[in-house]
């Protein structure tokens, strides 16, 4: 659906529930991201890069006196109330626990805020691993920001947001999502260190070629489950560290050379841990480079790379991702291919040409629907502006 119409609906609803004043209507949006690479490092204090997507979600509203909130949701027809003093997580309706977690955030940071009416609408796909959730509190965030006349640090407010998702949703991300879809650029990719949350921005230019996502339409309970497992292995592993090398405090500080030396207390699969996580930053750097010199030939091969270490060392793949890999890279027009975020399902990022796009999607399609009975779903992205402030025409 076009901008102007996902507007009018989202205008529509709103006029169902109060007396719009047009002039007065604030319009939000925030995007979804897709991460070139650098995963599984964000929450080790590492290094990142990923792009925000042509894909959104918006936040309409418009200010109401008093404390009372309501959020309707188009996507999930779907409406929430509550009142600004008892904002409390109910799993009745999990789209709204990411709006009310901002909004509770904002209160407990000492932003004043009053009651609002606002309506929301996304097309993130949902469960792709393309960060659908980080978008809604970025956009609940950059409204409540314009709302209120509030001026923060884009790095804090996506600080925020990740809070709102830690502690009010419960869900234990690291720093990426909410950074690519609060300060993604057009044609940029967002090289972040996490950790002193500097970023730069890096050109993107793919001449002649495209981000591929294709999602595999996994959506398992063992992602959450195994990514809190992983989180748990890099601090166990950051602990017997330390006990050695009290210098270390992260495992973004330690070196190959040190890792070689500290295999043995580590044990083999902490030892792998930690041999993605060093590897994985030292790729994004290559990555950060390749970019600068338009060099696309290795841009893929370290997705390639990437995707090797986060099947091998980090065990965080599955044979439907890995089949969606192989088979991309066998054909020709794919420069590189790689699972991307948390694993176990979403999407695998491909770099291709742009005029084999067609024949790739249609070979994959077949080839996965052949082996595994499921139809896979495909994004051409577009590195793009991430959260903005839109203007409609009245
Ligand atoms: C998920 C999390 C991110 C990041 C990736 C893995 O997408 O939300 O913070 O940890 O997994 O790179």
């Amino acid at each position: 659906m076009i901008l102007e119409s996902r507007l009018e609906e989202l205008k529509e609803c709103l006029q169902d529930q109060v007396d719009l004043d047009r002039e007065k209507l604030i319009v939000a949006r925030a995007s979804g991201r897709a991460n070139i690479i650098g995963e599984h490092t964000d929450y080790n204090q590492g290094l990142v890069l990923p792009i925000a997507v042509d894909r959104d979600v918006l936040v309409a509203g418009v200010v109401q006196e008093g404390d009372q909130v309501t959020l309707h949701s188009l996507d999930f027809q779907d409406q929430v109330s509550f009142g600004l003093k008892n904002i409390v997580y109910d799993p009745a309706h999990p789209w709204a626990n990411y709006a009310k977690g901002v909004v509770q955030v904002f209160k407990q940071k000492g932003c004043t805020l009053s009651g609002f009416v606002a309506a929301i609408q996304g097309n993130i796909p949902i469960g792709a691993g393309m960060s659908s959730s980080a978008a809604l509190e970025v956009a609940v965030a950059t409204f409540l920001e314009e709302a209120f006349g509030l001026r923060i640090d884009p790095r804090e407010v996506a600080l925020w947001c990740v809070e709102a998702e830690n502690n009010f949703v419960g869900v234990n991300c690291g720093i990426m999502d909410q950074f690519a879809s609060k300060l993604g650029k057009k044609d940029q990719a967002l090289f972040i260190d996490c950790r002193d949350h500097s970023y730069e921005y890096v050109p993107f230019h793919l001449e002649g070629h495209k981000v591929l996502l294709v999602d595999s339409k996994l959506g398992r309970d063992l992602a959450s489950t195994e990514y809190n497992i992983r989180r748990a292995e890099c601090e166990e592993a950051l602990n017997l560290l330390k006990s050695q090398l009290p210098e270390v405090a992260s495992l973004r500080e330690m070196s190959l050379v040190q890792l070689q030396r500290m295999e043995k207390k580590l044990g083999e699969k902490l030892a792998k841990r930690v041999r993605h996580v060093l590897s994985e930053n030292q790729r994004v750097l290559k990555a950060k480079e390749a970019l600068k010199k338009g060099d696309l030939g290795h841009l893929g091969r370290l997705l390639v790379q990437s995707h090797l270490s986060l099947r091998g060392d980090f065990e965080v793949s599955c044979p439907e991702l890995d089949f969606l890999v192989e088979s991309g890279l066998k054909m020709e027009g794919v420069l590189g291919a790689r699972m991307m975020g948390g694993g176990f399902g979403g999407c695998t990022i491909n770099l291709v040409r742009e005029e084999a796009i067609e024949r790739i999607m249609d070979e994959l399609g077949q080839g996965y629907g052949r082996r595994f009975g499921l139809v896979p779903e495909f994004y051409v992205c577009e590195a793009s502006q991430g959260a903005s402030i839109l203007k409609p025409s009245k």
